[in-house]
Formats: C-alpha cells, sequence, structure tokens
C-alpha cells in the first residue's frame, strides 16, 4: 500500500449524499463516480490544463475560455449547444475538469441542462480542491456588454455534484501565484479550527480542508447560518479585489482580509494582541502570505465596500469575527471601529 493512500470525505447532505476521492493519482477514480445510468459525458475543460481523464463512458471534451471574463451567461449558452451536439441526456453526466472558474461553470452549465442533470467535478487548483469544488454553490458574472464583470457570481443555483475529484499529482503544474491563493483559503481553515494543517501531509490536509467545508455545508447547505463563517476575512478581502480591479487575486486578498478581521476583533475588545500576532505569524510564516494592504488604499472606499457586502444586513457592516467562542458572525460593527482596525494594518 502507498505511503499516502487516497482518502474518501463524504460530504453528508439530507438526500444525496457525495464522496470526494482526495489524494496522488485520484483521478483514476474517476469512473467510479460515475452515476450508474449515466451512458455519456460531456467534459468541460480549459485550454492548456491538458489533464487526461477516463470516465470509463462515452464523452465528449468541450474547452471555455481561460478567464474570469468568460464566466458569463454566453459561455452557459455555448456549452448547452455543445451538450445537445452530444446528445446529453436527462440521465447523463457532465464532468467539470478545472479549477473553481471551471467547476462553477460546469455545474451551472449541469443545474440547467434538461432542468439539472448530474456533473462530477475533478478540482485541478488548490482553492477548487479546498473550495469552489465543494459545497455545491455555482454560477457565472453578471457581465456588462464589453464582458467586464457587473456583479461577481451573481447568476447562479446550488447544485451538488454528485462526486469530486482532487487529484493532488494536477498541483504539480498549477503557477506558484495559484498555489498562493489556495493558501489563502487554508489558512482561513486553520482559523476556524485551530487546526495545525501544515503538519499534515498534503493528502490529510486537503482532505482535511475538505471535511471542514463539507461539515459547514452539511450543516447549512443554502447559507443561512453556519456557512457563513466560511467568509472569514473575506469582507474587506472582497472590498480589496474591487477595490484593485482585482490586480489583487482573491486568495491574496484572503490573506491580508484575516489579518484585519483579527484587528478588527482587538479594535472592539473581542481578542487580544496575542491574538493578532498569532494570526500574522500564521499568514505570513507559515502559509507564505503578505498581509500588507495594497498601496495606496482608501479606507473610505474600503469602508464602503464593506459596507456592500452580501453579509451586510441593512447597509451596516458585518463581520466574521474571532472572540472568546470561537469565530462568529457580528452584526452592527460601529464603523469608527473598522475605520481605526484599517489604521492598524502594515
Ligand atoms: N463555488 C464556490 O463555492 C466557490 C468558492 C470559491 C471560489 N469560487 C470561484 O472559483 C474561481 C476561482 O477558482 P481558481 O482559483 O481555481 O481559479 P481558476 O479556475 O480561474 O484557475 C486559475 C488558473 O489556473 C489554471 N489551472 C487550474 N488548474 C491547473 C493545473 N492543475 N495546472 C495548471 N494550471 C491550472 C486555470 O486554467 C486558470 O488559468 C472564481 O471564479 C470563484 O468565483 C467558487
Ligand atoms: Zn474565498
Amino acid at each position: 500500500m502507498s505511503a499516502d493512500p487516497i482518502r474518501v470525505v463524504e460530504v453528508p447532505l439530507v438526500d444525496r449524499s457525495y464522496e470526494v476521492h482526495v489524494g496522488h493519482g485520484a483521478v483514476t477514480r474517476l469512473g467510479s463516480l460515475m452515476p450508474v445510468r449515466a451512458r455519456r459525458a460531456v467534459v468541460v475543460t480549459q485550454p492548456g490544463l491538458d489533464i487526461a481523464v477516463d470516465p470509463g463512458i462515452a464523452h465528449t471534451v468541450v474547452e471555455i475560455g481561460l478567464g474570469e471574463a468568460h464566466k458569463r451567461l454566453t459561455t452557459i449558452d455555448d456549452l448547452c449547444r455543445s451538450f445537445a451536439a452530444a446528445g446529453l441526456a436527462r440521465n447523463d453526466v457532465v464532468i467539470g475538469v478545472g479549477g473553481g472558474m471551471v467547476t462553477d461553470v460546469a455545474g451551472f452549465a449541469a443545474s440547467v441542462w434538461h432542468r439539472g442533470i448530474a456533473v462530477v467535478h475533478v478540482a485541478t487548483s488548490l482553492l477548487g480542491m479546498v473550495d469552489a469544488a465543494i459545497g455545491g454553490k455555482t454560477g457565472v458574472n453578471l457581465s456588462n456588454d464589453d464582458g467586464t464583470a457587473a456583479g461577481k457570481n451573481l447568476i447562479g443555483s446550488f447544485w451538488q455534484p454528485s462526486g469530486v475529484i482532487c487529484d493532488l499529482d494536477h498541483l504539480a503544474t498549477l503557477p506558484e501565484r495559484e498555489q498562493r491563493c489556495g493558501r489563502g483559503e487554508m489558512a482561513k481553515y486553520h482559523f476556524l479550527t485551530g487546526d495545525d494543517l501544515l503538519a499534515m501531509s498534503l493528502t490529510d490536509r486537503v482532505a482535511r480542508c475538505v471535511e471542514i467545508k463539507a461539515e459547514v455545508v452539511a450543516a447549512d447547505e443554502r447559507e443561512g447560518g453556519r456557512r457563513a463563517l466560511l467568509n472569514y476575512g473575506h469582507t474587506l478581502a472582497h472590498a480589496l479585489e474591487a477595490s484593485t480591479d482585482h490586480g489583487l487575486a482573491h486568495g491574496e486578498a484572503v490573506a491580508i482580509g484575516l489579518a484585519y478581521a483579527a484587528r478588527l476583533a482587538r479594535e472592539l475588545g473581542r481578542v487580544g494582541d496575542d491574538r493578532v500576532a498569532e494570526h500574522d505569524r500564521v499568514v505570513v510564516d507559515e502559509y507564505g502570505l503578505s498581509i500588507e494592504l495594497p498601496q495606496p488604499s482608501d479606507p473610505d472606499r474600503l469602508l464602503a465596500l464593506m459596507a456592500t457586502d452580501k453579509k451586510s444586513l441593512d447597509g451596516g457592516l458585518t463581520f466574521v469575527l474571532d472572540g472568546p467562542n470561537g469565530v462568529e458572525v457580528v452584526p452592527g460593527v460601529d464603523p469608527a471601529a473598522a475605520r481605526s482596525a484599517l489604521a492598524t494594518m502594515p
């Protein structure tokens, strides 16, 4: 037996639980995740990924464009035409092979084709494995006429996959910046649970992240309460992504957002200096990420953007913050505290 065997994590949902296979070589399990009645598959992927998959049934490969600009409804329209051309029927299956963008788009297309057919994800980016491919949120951006995003993930559905593969061998070709983005989300899981993920083997680490997300999603599939905890570090992160016109990538922004959340919690008397230092140590020293605000940063703009965050109730400031009871949702945060905490950022 291999030193680091493939792990199977179950996402326990009430009526349709599914398995996530994590490990080196896990893609060989793809055939076992095909719905029994599926006769045909369409594999949705991106150019340049070059990841061979064998679902064990007849299949056609379709590529979508690279980059968020292609995460839009016209791509779904194109995909559905490909599904029709491939003869994809009610009992058949879509397979998303790629990072979060591919799995979001493939999942959404599967959720509307014939009013919903099965989808299996082969997550190939670290962020896809520990976050995007798990949990059933799918969608595309609302786009302007010129293709730029007018609202991220505004058009979408909840559509759980029938199974997910996280083959760690696929990470070998993932660019360093994308690895960093995945580490930003992993650092988040560290604070949600206190787990020392970096002490684990890569298989155990990714499997544990999947487990943490699965546990939160199972408790709250459609995001009323607990699922909001997954937004730890994300309120400032979303504001930074918008204010830098996505010059900062999501995971990079989350790293800064985690350091900020700790400082805001301290400003509100929820944690002390030690907890702030712990956030900085973990994010910077362990996960190798920067917590410096991009310069120049306009505090007024960041505060305004944070007030429009989708978690916020009635335009007030809502954050996910650490405290004596662990990480929890904190509504009605005083804008003055949010501003002071920004001023203490490196
Ligand atoms: N549904 C959810 O719950 C959820 C959660 C988080 C993020 N997302 C979405 O996920 C997307 C971001 O995902 P991402 O960070 O994976 O980015 P991505 O899918 O855009 O991938 C980043 C780049 O890496 C490339 N890539 C992927 N795997 C590779 C590999 N193994 N080798 C070489 N290159 C590879 C991609 O082709 C792309 O160019 C966003 O659209 C975001 O909205 C969704
Ligand atoms: Zn995130």
